[in-house]
């Protein structure tokens, strides 16, 4: 009987946030996985919050993964946030319990540079928010950028932004970290809003996964999700008339799972850190025009009902 082959080593890295939430039950539902750990960065809403938000979402699930707290505002830009698309709490929607653990007293970057030390080449990191924790790390201890196996972010986009016409919130909170990254070598995968907005969690969506609570013996997962997503959907209809809102983060732990699902092109790409008008766009060159060496596999195409059906089927799971 061929043996499974070991569970590949991830740190999700990220500002729950109702997708980066859904992303973490979504890595825990992976047997193919091993999830070292979850680092927090501010994003969506500040350092604290985040960082309590992990917290709640692993109690949901009764998992027991460390939580690291890591960088509480970008390396040189003022610090962003995004309550009025994640609530107050960054977690708006279903009542949560206050999560019993704390996160661990390391810093994010140092246990990012800690783990990729100890597992040199097996690593993957898969960062949901701004990008100042990969920064910190990669700045503290250059020798770790030959030993990352990929990187896999939700942020950018090939076209317009989410929080300026240029940029895409994630990459815009941090344009320096951004490129800090960008620049390092490290195999990376993009997933730009011209991908995740493929990916929207309408009604139909939200029901199946809502579904999942009313099984025989179902837990709460489903309905919290479906809560979270509910939510999640108000900021979008407002904003773009959409029927719900795009599942961004949790396509990073699908294309670990399921690449077939998606359609990605290796480009040069890089952060506009002007301070200008486009700062925080990434600049990705699609036609080649610039001839330098492709940095990104950048996400083109998504197979949205392809992603529902695994992620229902998995948040089933527990
Ligand atoms: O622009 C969308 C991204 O910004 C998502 O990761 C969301 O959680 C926020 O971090
Ligand atoms: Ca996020």
């Amino acid at each position: 009987m061929a043996l499974s082959p070991a569970p590949r080593p991830v740190i999700l890295d990220g500002d729950p946030g109702h997708d980066d939430a859904v992303n973490i039950l979504l890595a825990h539902a992976a047997p193919e996985l091993e999830v070292l750990g979850v680092s927090t960065t501010y994003g969506n809403v500040g350092l604290e919050r985040t960082t309590r938000n992990a917290l709640v979402t692993l109690e949901l699930i009764g998992a027991r993964t460390p939580v690291y707290a890591g960088a509480d505002r970008p390396l040189l830009a003022a610090r962003l946030s995004a309550e009025s698309v994640h609530g107050q709490t960054g977690l708006d929607g279903p009542l949560l319990p206050s999560p019993a653990r704390e996160a661990q007293e390391l810093h994010a970057a140092l246990f990012i540079i800690q783990e990729v030390r100890a597992r040199p080449h097996q690593v993957t990191l898969l960062p949901t928010g701004p990008l100042t924790n990969l920064a910190l790390a990669l700045r503290l201890a250059p020798d770790i950028a030959p030993l990352i196996k990929q990187i896999v972010w939700m942020g950018g986009s090939l076209d317009v932004g989410n929080w300026t016409p240029a940029a895409e919130f994630n990459a815009l909170c941090d344009p320096h970290a951004a490129q800090i990254v960008f620049s390092s070598g490290v195999p990376l995968v993009m997933f730009g809003l011209n991908a995740t907005h493929q990916a929207i969690a309408t009604p139909q969506r939200i029901a199946a996964i809502r579904a999942l609570s009313g099984r025989q013996g179902g837990s709460d997962v489903g309905e919290v999700v479906a809560g979270l997503l509910e939510f999640f959907a108000e900021h979008h209809r407002v904003r773009y008339g959409w029927d719900g809102g795009p599942l961004h983060d949790p396509l990073t732990c699908a294309y670990l799972l399921a690449p077939e699902l998606f359609v990605t092109q290796p480009m040069y790409a890089e952060v506009d850190t002007s301070g200008g008008p486009s700062s925080g766009r990434t600049n990705c060159d699609l036609w080649n025009l610039t001839g330098n060496v492709p940095n990104a596999e950048v996400a083109l195409q998504v197979d949205a009902d392809g992603f529902y059906e695994l992620l229902t089927e998995r948040l089933g799971r527990f």
